[in-house]
């Protein structure tokens, strides 16, 4: 066990299961064996800038770039000197292949709608609203921010943008007008474009009201431009709103790409820092259409016949990279859908699947968990056998839930790709590879080829195998983020300043002795119990693996004697009832999956937990609560106030 101050985290999670690779899957995958992956990553590894350069060959290049990486720590350029534009990548390049007519999105909207783009298709509307952006003035490097729903147009006008080399703000619509104007700001945004509304849970989201709103404080945003999606009444300021299907009416489809260099910003994204203000972070064009392309190959292994179905919203990192400019890249067939998983009914999800025969499906460890609480029923009415893959992002996936993933919805024959990368990392960084990777619940497994992590303790050296650490990146990868937003020193401060010369992530991980990495939660979310670090998601994962226990989050709150003392909050399953009985069950039960260190002090059980809009637990929020704290940080990602009220409320 390791102590305070080498800064390393007590492993407690005892997870012995390995999964291989179907000899089946593993026969037709691009990479087929562990030693295809291990001699790859190798080869990247020896020469980081000789094999991106020779993967770049794939995209399609205006001029050839000069220098593959010139890297002034810790601004990177890739590809410098060239000019590629992502939307030909996506579009153009298929066109003239037998994929032109091949369905680039399937989407289906809440009320039961559906439309098929073909890339032809998709490539025409394209071109349409991109000449629709040139009119309303926009130019090269203009910020165009986006509030719209899940619909075929909101790829359609990030592709626009891509195509002109306007620069994109997508802001998640379930945001508040405050937020999207806060973004607009911050971005100098010159155009904004919305919905009349969109479809939640059989409910009306006013969107353009929403947006009205915010541009009354969003003094750079010169106009607007509508979609009618839900027909609901809208007002439309003169000179200012302007109807999509009015200007697209008029627009014509020739609208060649743009040229773009391989460092132009391609677009902007917001995610909620610990504290304060959100940052934007920044992704620009060449490295990241390669690295979102070759992820999309690597670790979906994505076929021609393939329908590929990631259900994040295109609001978060995971739908551009993986609904839209991966897939898209890669010529895949990407399924949209509009709405709630529990809209009409619980089943919605499964019954998605059989209606399009999905055969690979990306979700969050969030979603399982709440799949798993509806109960088995709606997943055993529909015909998942078209599934061959699955996986997982944005948390950490306990065991547990692994486990119910693996038989309930992969039928025991589909690998998990549990894939561990950030907003910032623009791609996937680390995760199995489902033909090569033997996969155990709960780990991310391997870093990609060119991917290069370390581990290292608060002395800032390396950890011994096993012992947790800080999650660093030892060397610049293609889709890496490019800095936040008009705040150079921010980005200095906040990934390259704690550990010199390396990208600080933000979790802690350890590294097992097989070389499979274990993702440990943020660093803020230590607990320090008598001076044991103890990561969140261990003590998470063993209540998890209760019966009685739906979900779990677990968190520190200040102790006179052990420093910190373990507080958890939990969502009880269905079947069972939550008290002092059950309170006792679970402390023994950590007690025998851990051991009495982590036996948490206080259980408190709860209806639902604060989250984040893209579902990730909110454990800052509930270490104010159980320090008996007000909250004083930035709530304005939470999802449902209402919880934290409850919660408040559930203490007196
Ligand atoms: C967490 C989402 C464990 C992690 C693409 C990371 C994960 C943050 C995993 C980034 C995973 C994401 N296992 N933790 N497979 N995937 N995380 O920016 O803490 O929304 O730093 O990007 O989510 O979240 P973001």
């Amino acid at each position: 066990m390791a102590d305070e101050q080498s800064g390393q985290i007590v492993n407690v999670m005892k997870e012995s299961r390995l999964f291989p690779p179907p000899a089946e899957f593993a026969a037709k995958a691009r990479i087929g064996s562990a030693e295809a992956y291990e001699q790859l990553w190798n080869e990247a590894a020896k020469d980081i800038e000789g094999f991106w350069g020779k993967m770049a060959d794939e995209l399609h290049w205006f001029k050839p770039f000069e220098k593959v990486l010139q890297w002034d720590e810790p601004f990177a350029q890739w590809f410098a000197g060239g000019q590629t534009n992502v939307s030909y990548n996506c579009l153009d390049a298929h066109l003239g292949t037998p994929r032109a007519n091949k369905a680039a999105l399937v989407w289906e909207g809440e009320p039961g709608d559906s439309r098929v783009l073909t890339y032809q298709m998709l490539h025409r509307e394209v071109c349409k609203f991109a000449n629709v952006l040139k009119k309303l003035g926009i130019q090269k490097g203009d910020v165009v921010a986006l509030y719209m729903p899940m619909v075929p147009e909101l790829a359609i006008a990030m592709l626009a943008c891509a195509r002109i080399g306007a620069v994109h703000s997508v802001v998640f619509g379930g945001f508040s007008a405050e937020a999207i104007a806060d973004r607009n700001n911050d971005a100098s945004a010159k155009l904004q474009i919305t919905a009349d509304g969109g479809w939640r849970r059989g409910k009306q989201l006013p969107l353009k009201e929403t947006v009205d709103e915010a541009l009354a404080k969003s003094p750079t945003v010169e106009k607007c431009v509508v979609l009618n999606r839900i027909g609901c009444e809208v007002s439309m300021q003169e000179g200012r709103d302007f109807w999509w299907h009015e200007l697209m009416e008029e627009a014509s489809a020739d609208c060649p790409a743009e040229p773009m260099d391989s460092e132009a910003p391609l677009f902007i994204l917001y995610t909620s820092g610990s504290t304060g203000k959100p940052k934007g972070i920044k992704h620009t064009t060449a490295g990241y259409n390669l690295y979102a392309k070759k992820t999309t190959e690597w670790v979906f292994d994505v076929r021609d016949e393939d329908v590929y179905w990631c259900t994040a919203d295109i609001g978060w990192i995971t739908g551009h990279s993986y609904i839209v400019y991966g897939p898209l890249t890669a010529g895949v067939t990407s399924l949209m859908y509009e709405g709630a998983p529990n809209w009409p009914d619980e089943g919605r999800f499964w019954e998605i699947i059989e209606k399009y025969r999905v055969n690979i499906f990306y979700t969050a460890p969030t979603a399982i968990r709440a799949f798993i609480k509806w109960g088995d029923q709606w997943v055993e009415k529909c015909d998942l056998s078209s599934l061959r893959l699955l996986g997982t992002v944005g948390e950490g996936i306990n065991p547990e839930a692994w486990m119910w993933y693996h038989e309930k919805i992969g039928g025991g024959r589909c690998p998990i790709v549990d894939t561990w990368w950030q907003t910032e990392t623009g791609g996937i960084m680390m995760t199995p590879l489902p033909g090569a990777t033997a996969t155990k619940p709960g780990s991310c497994c391997k870093p990609l080829p060119g991917i290069i992590p370390e581990i290292v303790g608060e002395d800032r050296k390396p950890v011994p195998t096993g012992s947790g650490g800080w999650l660093t990146i030892t060397q610049p990868w293609p889709a890496m983020l490019r800095g936040i937003w008009g705040d150079d020193e921010r980005y200095q401060a906040q990934y390259w300043a704690d550990v010199p010369g390396k990208y600080l992530c933000g979790d802690n991980a350890r590294c097992d002795e097989d070389g499979y990495y274990w993702i440990m939660g943020r660093i803020d979310d230590v607990l320090n119990v008598s001076g044991h670090r103890l990561s969140t998601i261990e003590i998470e994962s063993a209540l998890v693996s209760h019966p009685a226990v739906a979900e779990a989050a677990a968190v520190g709150r200040p102790h006179d004697l052990k420093g910190e003392a373990v507080a958890v909050f939990v969502t009880v399953a269905s079947d069972f009832e939550p008290g002092e009985e059950l309170r006792k069950e679970l402390k023994l039960h950590v007690r025998k999956e851990i051991g009495a260190l982590a036996v948490p002090d206080d259980i408190r059980f709860t209806n639902a937990l604060p989250k984040t809009r893209s579902g990730k637990i909110m454990r800052r929020l509930l270490r104010d609560i159980a320090a008996g704290r007000q909250t004083v940080g930035d709530t304005t990602t939470l999802e449902d106030y209402s919880v934290l009220a409850k919660l408040r409320q559930d203490e007196d």
